[in-house]
């Protein structure tokens, strides 16, 4: 398991409109509500400006709407073309000043529109230890490889699918006699328990893109003990 501590008093100077997630779902949002939990518990500080799902019958929204979130649909099947609904997803975050889009099992594809709106700021949570297992049924993927460890990733999202930098993992051991369901449960307590720590780091915005890596940035101490001081001022 690879976690990243967050730098307190960065996540203190960011000011609140950076703190504004918009979270994405299509079904259950179990990690609609480890979101939910973590802002109200003081883990996480944020808070979610909008629940956009694409299925009108998805459980979550009525997660978001007991915790008084704004929600909205929309259907991805009334649109004419997939860039324009991710130009209409993309208008409606940034209508309620999102700064990191946070996709709780939305099942579609991010298409360039919305990449483009938001670059570096979405992230997604999967239930495998990337790179291994991206796509559907990772659960099912790992059982039938034969690995004896699966896990969940948090990971940025960019136009390759589930293979955007790794920014937090947790790992899982895969029992004899796992069907993808028991395989699954065991993962997603992990992925409720990483995924706000994982928003929360992100928000700190302490990191930087290197490569395909997630890198968190030195905190300012510790480069001033290295004798940085005149460059950092
Ligand atoms: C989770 O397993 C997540 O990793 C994957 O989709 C599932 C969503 O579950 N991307 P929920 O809707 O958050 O309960």
């Amino acid at each position: 398991m690879t976690q990243l501590g967050s730098d307190p008093q960065r996540t203190q100077r960011t000011p609140s409109a950076e703190r504004r997630l918009g979270v994405l779902i299509s079904g259950r949002g179990s990690n609609l509500q480890a979101l939910i939990d973590a802002i109200a518990d003081g883990r996480l500080a944020a808070r979610i400006a909008i629940v956009i799902s694409n299925r009108a019958a998805a459980p979550g929204l009525e997660r978001a709407r007991a915790a008084l979130i704004e929600t909205l649909v929309l259907d991805h099947k009334a649109y004419g073309s997939r860039d324009e609904y991710d130009r209409t997803l993309a208008r409606e975050l940034q209508a309620r000043g999102v700064a990191l889009v946070c996709l709780a099992g939305f099942m579609r594809l991010v298409g360039i529109p919305l990449l483009e709106a938001f670059p570096d700021r979405i992230v997604n949570i999967h239930p495998s230890l990337l790179p291994s297992f991206p796509g559907l049924d990772a659960q099912r993927q790992a059982i039938e490889h034969g690995v004896k460890v699966s896990g969940a990733t948090v990971h940025l999202v960019t136009g390759e699918l589930d293979g955007g930098p790794i920014v937090m993992q947790a790992a899982v051991p895969v029992e004899d006699g796992d069907t993808p369901e028991t395989l699954a449960a065991r993962i997603l307590v992990q992925e409720h328990r990483i995924y706000p720590e994982a928003v929360a780091f992100l928000l700190t915005g302490a990191w930087r893109i290197d490569g395909r890596r997630c890198v968190p940035c030195e905190p300012v101490q510790e480069r001033r003990a290295k004798g940085e001081s005149q460059a950092l001022g």
